[in-house]
């Protein structure tokens, strides 16, 4: 109301001036007409008496004079006559001819032009007329005064009519406008609220919206990133992790900016088994982390195809969008040809790269092709971002070593993005890296990255390291970051973790059921004590040490014969390259020969079960075990230990874990060994085996407080808000590069 007010206001104002100008105006011309007309008129009454009055007057008939213009006067416009002789001497007058008045007033009238007189009575109009004789020898003039009260009275009438003509404008107007603005307003405010309510501001790529509030959206937008950027963008420590609070950080610290991840190895891989199509979960840690990541921020996941049947999974553009069935995130896949696969993903990657970064005496394998093929592959997923990007500054997860090359090439194609490298396998120490020959090629592609992450300190340092060592790039130690080539990459420890709570654990029964359950699938007695390893079959696993150190415990303490068993499940994985396939012989002939040697009956300690095993299965497993053993020889960080840890709501049972895990470091209350070292994992076994119940609830209390604390959501929530206060920090450098420029030149040099 207020608010129409102040249009109406003005508005009225504005109206009552032009109407008053109107009404002055059309007083002015009201009057100008009339006095027009009275001349004309004055000029028709003289005529009609031209004829008799100089006869009358020459006759002096004074009476019929006066007669004629009291008969005159009848008029009701004349108001009166009078006549003046040759001397200005009024001799002849009407009786309402005004006494005040005398000839000399109208000595300087000229015959056909009246003049107005005010009087006291009112306005009358003057007008003289000559009056002529005989041989047109002047007698004088006749003086002809009308009313013009009835000028007022039109004048009146116009001011009234021009009043009610505004008065009905502006009623309409004002209605208009009112209706007008009452609706504009409504529309303006249901916009705008939409626009807080929802997360339409915060989404920089969502549609413009209403353009009228595009100014203040803008401006809206520059503040939230000011306020953020002033103090209130968010802290690790004070979120609860969860995925609606990764998705909240997305959303207000990175303002909902575009994500892209890239791997190798995709969600699913894609099987006809039967005749129908089917998608299965690879074995893969570097997955298990990442998919609730992007289920959480419903990114695009670009990976390469390399299920049997993924071609018949993807449309057209070989994207499989989200569906209800799978919502979330998109996947983009990215096909390899035979040779391609060979020589990137079998030859460099898991025959050059992973033997290299996992010290565990493997002899990396570096072959000219395969490196060729490595670089070919990483040009072609930085092709894959580059289509995929629909705003020039994503966010790009890259991971793993399969995509070294990748950073600096997408660097060049999006120089705004911000790209965040994640390690998932350890670094080795320079001397170890330096056997690579294209050591230096791949420390400079990486250091395309604005962030570089590792699982461990460790693995941090020997990377700086190794760029000191390869490079001319400024190491700075003291924040961990590295300027190399105009790009500055920060250098962090991210150790990866799983989700929490488990999804998998959903609908799974109670440890008692999974118990007896996993000892009727294997046939083994009620009250067997069974220690579980879940791995892929990878010689980085360690697993004939664990098998060993179960015949070592068997050897050193018979008892445990019959009362123990290991299930070990074992992922095939990597099968076409000769070492795994020998690798998966060895286990198979190591985990036989032990049984031979211990079997009694039926009893045989070792269950080896080499394929591929459902998460929810793995789960049912964990919960079923009394002992999970991780003997890794090298490993990143191996979320086995911190996925048995999950499984375990009832507190109970033992986790034994190598110390050549990056997950030994947090999960410092596990039994920890160093798998080389038979003796003490056979002791870590027995020890493990007969731990009291309230020392394994004692130690896993603690164990998965710290799970639940570090989930998977804070390991890439933490990597997401350093992106995002990195992107803040570019943004106002650029903002003071612009005031720079503004700046007037100085002087560079001193004149001395
Ligand atoms: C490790 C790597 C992952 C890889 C996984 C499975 O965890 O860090 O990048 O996906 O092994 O290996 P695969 O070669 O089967 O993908």
């Amino acid at each position: 109301m207020r608010l129409s007010l102040r249009f109406v206001l003005p508005l009225l104002v504005v109206l009552g001036a032009v109407a008053y100008g109107v009404t002055q105006l059309a007083d002015r011309l009201t009057l100008r007409w009339s006095v027009r007309d009275l001349d004309t008129r004055t000029a028709l009454v003289a005529n009609t008496i031209e004829d008799s009055l100089p006869e009358l007057i020459l006759t002096g008939r004074r009476d019929r004079v006066v007669d004629l213009f009291n008969r005159m006067v009848r008029d009701e416009r004349l108001y009166a006559v009078g006549f003046c002789d040759a001397r200005h001497e009024l001799i002849y007058r009407s009786v309402t001819f005004p006494a005040r008045l005398t000839c000399l007033q109208f000595e300087d009238l000229q015959p056909g032009l009246g003049r107005v007189l005010h009087l006291q009575r009112g306005s009358l109009h003057a007008a003289v007329n000559p009056v002529r004789g005989p041989a047109g020898r002047s007698l004088g003039d006749l003086i002809l005064l009308h009313d013009m009260s009835f000028i007022e009275r039109r004048s009146e009438d116009t001011r009234r009519y021009v009043f009610y003509l505004f008065a009905a404008l502006a009623a309409v107007i004002s209605l208009v406008t009112v209706a007008v603005a009452q609706i504009s307003w409504w529309s303006w405010v249901r916009g705008l609220r939409a626009m807080l309510s929802g997360d339409w501001l915060l989404r920089a790529s969502a549609d413009p919206g209403p353009p009228e509030l595009a100014p203040v959206a803008k401006d809206l937008r520059a503040l939230l990133r000011d306020l953020r950027g002033n103090g209130t963008a968010q802290d690790e420590y004070q979120v609860s992790w969860t995925p609606e609070s990764l998705r909240a950080i997305l959303q207000q610290d990175l303002l909902d900016d575009e994500i892209l991840a890239v791997s190798n190895r995709g969600p699913y891989v894609y099987a006809y088994r039967d005749g129908v199509l089917q998608a299965q979960r690879p074995a893969s840690g570097l997955v298990t982390a990442l998919e609730p990541v992007m289920l959480a921020c419903s990114g695009t996941w670009i990976a390469h195809g390399s299920g049997s049947a993924d071609r018949r999974a993807v449309d057209a553009r070989d994207h499989i969008p989200a569906t209800p069935q799978r919502p979330g995130y998109d996947v983009r896949l990215v096909w390899l040809s035979p040779e391609e696969e060979d020589g990137y993903y079998y030859g460099f990657c898991n025959e050059g790269l992973w033997p290299l970064c996992h010290i565990v005496h493997t002899r990396p394998l570096f072959r000219p092709k395969d490196w060729e093929r490595y670089v070919a592959v990483n040009r072609k997923f930085a092709t894959a971002v580059f289509e995929e990007a629909k705003t020039p500054d994503p966010v790009v997860l890259v991971q793993d070593y399969h995509f070294a090359l990748l950073p600096a090439m997408i660097r060049r194609r999006l120089p705004d993005a911000t790209i965040i490298v994640f390690w998932h396998i350890p670094w080795p120490n320079p001397e170890a890296f330096g056997i690579c020959p294209w050591a230096e090629q791949i420390v400079a592609g990486m250091l395309g990255s604005s962030i570089l992450g590792f699982h461990t300190r460790y693995h941090c340092n020997n990377f700086l390291d190794t760029v000191d060592r390869f490079l001319e790039a400024r190491v700075d130690r003291e924040v961990n970051a590295v300027s190399y080539q105009g790009t500055r990459t920060t250098v962090k420890r991210y150790p990866i973790s799983i989700e929490w709570p488990p999804s998998h654990l959903v609908g799974l029964p109670s440890v008692e059921a999974c118990r007896r359950q996993l000892r009727e699938r294997y046939s083994l007695q009620p009250d067997i004590k069974v220690v579980l390893g879940v791995d892929r079959l990878d010689y980085t696993k360690g697993i004939p040490e664990r098998f060993l150190a179960i015949e070592r415990l068997l050897e050193l303490d018979p008892s445990w014969v019959g009362r123990l068993v290991l299930v070990q499940i074992g992922a095939p994985s990597r099968s076409r390259i000769p070492e795994y396939r020998d690798f998966g012989e060895r286990v198979e002939a190591l985990a036989g020969r032990i049984n031979v040697r211990f079997a009694r009956g039926g009893y045989r300690p070792i269950v080896l079960r080499l394929e591929h095993v459902d998460a929810s299965e793995v789960y049912a497993h964990y919960r079923a075990a009394d002992v999970c053993i991780v003997s890794s020889l090298h490993d990143g960080m191996n979320l086995v230990a911190k996925e048995f840890v999950a499984a375990r709501d009832d507190e109970r049972g033992a986790l034994i874990l190598s110390e050549f895990t990056g997950a030994s470091r947090e999960l410092v209350e596990a039994l920890i060994i160093n798998p080389y070292d038979l003796d003490q994992c056979s002791a870590a076994l027995r020890a493990a085996l007969t731990m009291p119940t309230d020392e394994q609830r004692a130690r896993m209390r603690s164990m998965r407080a710290l799970i639940q604390e570090f989930n998977v959501y804070r390991w890439a929530g933490r990597m997401l808000l350093d992106a995002a206060a990195m992107r803040r920090r570019t943004r106002l450098l650029a903002a003071g590069r612009g005031w720079a420029a503004k700046a007037p030149d100085r002087p560079r040099e001193i004149a001395l």
